[in-house]
């Protein structure tokens, strides 16, 4: 398996050590072997040279089988220029259309939810992730006068829509939920009559080639009371990229914290390359301390493996990693764990 490396900024290169570190114990143990490709890529590298992807780059990506992302984001860059020009260029550029993000409480972790435990917070969220607001359609109209107007264009394909909801779909019969297997469509379809009417229509009919998942549909705005309320009513949701954005940091939340959520930018296709990530940024104030969490990190490398081949090793890390927060961690936040970064990692590598 070949993989590259972006550790980034802040705090990006500290969690992804410990995601490597792990990553060697559970190729020993399954027996695979692998080839890392090391990226400067992020704030630093911009304010350095100037450049935010290298020429060539995305060519670099393609010929690896998964990339690895620690964090980036520099507190010296302005806000927006290394996510449009990195994360999104990338998505983009790469064709990762899932993002994947697993919104699943481990054992031991607090959330700020009262009397909801492991078994009520486990859903996984299937977002969108080239269309809608995110694909950079829109322009001024008389800009910086008083009459100035913006747009900012949603935009649905149909064959956008089919591939995504039919991943979503694969993906909830996968899952095989032994409470039920269900797959909640995300969306607002009582005000954005005409994209998310395609959606609907293109719901409804790959719907039918899936008779044993239950094809079930709430408004976003509900659908965050129910995150809050009844999470246990939820097995896999789908949604468009905007919605996603913001439902799975309230997912993040609800999991216990930005320490432990993780992602993954896939592209499903044949040879298509796809990025995986801990969700919390680059905390620039606490690098170089030996406190952030690395669980998030590693459950994002626990991903890459599930979804390139090595679902078994995939398994274990992330069975050792609960192991891990239902043992041995006093807290998922950055100082307060009991052990520093490298301990945690070292536990996790211990469990497996
Ligand atoms: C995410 C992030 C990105 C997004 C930002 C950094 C562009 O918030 O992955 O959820 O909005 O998609
Ligand atoms: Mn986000």
């Amino acid at each position: 398996m070949k993989i590259a490396v972006i550790g980034g900024d802040g705090t990006g290169p500290e969690v992804t050590n410990e995601a490597l570190k792990v990553l060697a114990a559970v190729a020993q143990a399954e027996s695979f072997t692998y080839e890392l490709t090391d990226l400067d890529w992020g704030g630093q590298r911009y304010l350095d040279t100037g450049e935010i992807i290298p020429d060539g780059g995305i060519e670099t990506l393609r010929a690896h089988d998964a990339i690895y992302l620690g964090a980036v984001g520099h507190p010296d860059v302005t806000p927006g220029v290394i996510e449009k020009g990195l994360l999104l260029t990338l998505r983009f550029q790469l064709d990762q259309y899932i993002n994947l993000r697993p919104v699943k409480l481990y054992p031991g972790v607090e959330t700020p939810l009262a009397g909801k435990g492991p078994d009520e917070i486990d859903f996984v969220v299937v977002r969108e992730n080239t269309e809608d607001l995110y694909a950079g359609i829109g322009g001024f109209l008389k800009k910086g006068t008083a009459d100035e107007v913006a747009t900012q264009t949603a935009i649905y394909s149909r064959k956008g829509c089919e591939r995504w909801l039919r991943w979503a779909f694969e993906y909830t019969q996968k899952r095989n939920n032994p409470k039920g297997k269900r797959l909640t469509l995300v969306g607002k379809t009582n005000v954005l009559t005409y994209g998310h009417d395609l959606i609907w229509r293109t719901y409804q009919e790959i719907a039918g080639d899936y008779p044993d998942v239950e094809a079930d549909y709430n408004h976003v705005d509900a659908c965050c009371m129910w995150f809050v309320k009844n999470p246990e009513y939820y097995d896999v949701i789908a949604t468009t990229n905007m919605f996603g954005d913001i439902i799975t940091d309230l997912g993040a939340m609800i999991q216990g914290g930005m320490g432990v959520a993780s992602g993954g930018n896939i592209n499903p296709d044949p040879g298509g390359t796809s990025m995986y990530e801990p969700m919390g940024g680059s905390a620039p104030k606490y690098s170089g301390q030996g406190v952030i969490n690395p669980i998030a990190a590693i459950g994002a490398m626990a991903m890459l493996l599930e979804h390139s081949g090595q679902a078994v090793a995939g398994q274990r890390v992330l069975n050792a990693i609960q192991s891990v927060t239902g043992t041995k961690m006093k807290s998922q936040s950055a100082g307060k764990m009991g052990y520093s970064t490298e301990q945690v990692g070292d536990l996790v590598c211990q469990a497996l």
